[in-house]
């Protein structure tokens, strides 16, 4: 059976970064897959080398069977794709947006067209818009319309990067109930990157956890959140419940026990029979996000300043009393400064060295001067009678 999505050691480098390291993808026809991963994971990049946007650094990646991106027209037509924001021109309506859309690229007959783009709007819940310019759209709607532009060409596979980013709790009920249609009634393939925990358990079937670029984890959620071995019972007399179930009970918090038992039935009739009422009993699983948790590291993309070591973070490297944070680098002895130190005159103000002014990591200017600048160049001399000297 040819494969919905199939990658084989897909690799993308920028640069120095590593974004997408490896990554074997196999998606069968039919399935819901969630594509899972923290902030600066690789998600994005995988979703684009997907659809021919990105090109590898090395591996391969065939989608419906067809190579990407050698065989990109002969297929893509067959793929509906959201990648991050969806883009539109900001001064048409929904309609005339999805028109121009529909009309580039083979695959959109003109004759079908005016049905698709009323059903894929109907689909969405933006039948009713009118010709309200998108640029009068709430960031809901303009996901909508990504989503119906997605949808229009009724393709065989879906690939949404994040599709429901920006829409409120029943929004998001909407397009999952949306998704659980087209899979159940059309056989649509759907592929949805997403770091959002709970739209990924309530939808997919089969999971890939990526994590700084790797693929950590590619399994069906059943098995998954199987069953861990023990029980989760509550009961109003705890206190003899730990006297009967002696060595079995794992943990204990308040009326809360979770207790060492491979059948769950016979544990019931086991604590019944000493008369331990009991007001819940189940299976322990491990909920998605204790898996993903456990399999992922953290966001990739934190851009954390030096912290003291005062604050723990070096504790690790450093014992409690070394003092490396303030030593200098290891290396040859740094040189002594030759230069005399000048002693300013006393009519004369010190004049500072011209200090150029750096952006910080937010790309906005750290000048002082409040000069709205994203890359501002100021040069912080005394000798201008503003100050401030803007290159
Ligand atoms: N065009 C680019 N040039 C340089 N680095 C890039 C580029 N695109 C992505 N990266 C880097 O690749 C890494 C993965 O980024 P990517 O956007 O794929 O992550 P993501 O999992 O989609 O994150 P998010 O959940 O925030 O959308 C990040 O470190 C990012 O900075
Ligand atoms: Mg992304």
């Amino acid at each position: 059976m040819t494969a919905a999505i199939r990658t084989v050691g897909l690799t993308k480098r920028y640069g120095s970064v590593l974004a997408v390291d490896g990554i074997e993808l196999d998606v069968p026809p039919g399935d819901i897959y969630g594509f899972l991963g923290p902030n600066g994971s690789g998600k994005t990049t995988t979703v684009r080398m997907l659809l021919g946007l990105v090109l590898p650094t090395a591996g391969t990646v065939e989608v419906l069977g067809a190579r990407i991106p050698k065989h990109a027209r002969s297929v893509l037509h067959r793929v509906g794709a959201l990648v991050e924001a969806p883009a539109a021109y900001g001064h048409l309506g929904a309609r005339a947006n999805l028109s121009i859309m529909d009309a580039a690229g083979p695959g959109g007959a003109r004759r079908t067209r005016k049905a698709r783009i009323d059903q894929a709007l109907e689909q969405v819940g933006l039948a009713g818009v009118g010709r309200r310019p998108v640029k009068a759209y709430s960031l809901g709607m303009r996901q909508r319309l990504g989503i119906a532009a997605a949808l229009l060409r009724r393709p065989d596979l879906l690939i949404l990067d994040e599709p429901t980013n920006g829409l409120d709790p029943r929004g998001i009920q909407e397009i999952r109930k949306l998704l659980l249609d087209l899979n159940s009634s059309a056989g649509t393939t759907i592929f949805l990157s997403s770091h959002l925990l709970a739209e990924v358990e309530h939808l997919c079937r089969r999971v890939g956890v990526v994590d700084r670029g790797r693929l950590v984890l590619q399994d069906s959620l059943a098995a998954l959140r199987a069953p861990t071995g023990s029980v989760v019972v509550r009961t109003p007399d705890p206190e003899w419940a730990v006297g009967v179930l002696d060595g079995d009970l794992r943990e204990r918090s308040g009326d809360r026990l979770v207790v060492r038992a491979a059948d769950p039935a016979e544990l019931n009739a086991r604590l019944v029979r000493h008369g331990i009422r009991i007001s819940e009993l189940a299976e322990e699983r491990r909920t998605l996000e204790e898996v993903v948790l456990a399999a992922t590291t953290g966001s990739s993309d934190r851009v954390d300043g030096a912290v003291p070591p005062t604050m723990g973070v070096r504790s690790e490297v450093l014992s409690s009393d070394d003092s490396a944070w303030d030593r200098p680098p290891p290396g040859p002895p740094m040189p002594l400064p030759t230069r005399r130190p000048t002693t300013p005159s006393p009519l004369q103000s010190p004049r500072p060295e011209p200090t150029r002014s750096e952006p910080d990591w937010t790309g906005r200017c750290s000048c002082g001067a409040n000069c709205g600048r994203s890359r501002c160049t100021a040069i912080r001399s005394s000798s201008t009678s503003r100050g401030w000297l803007v290159v």
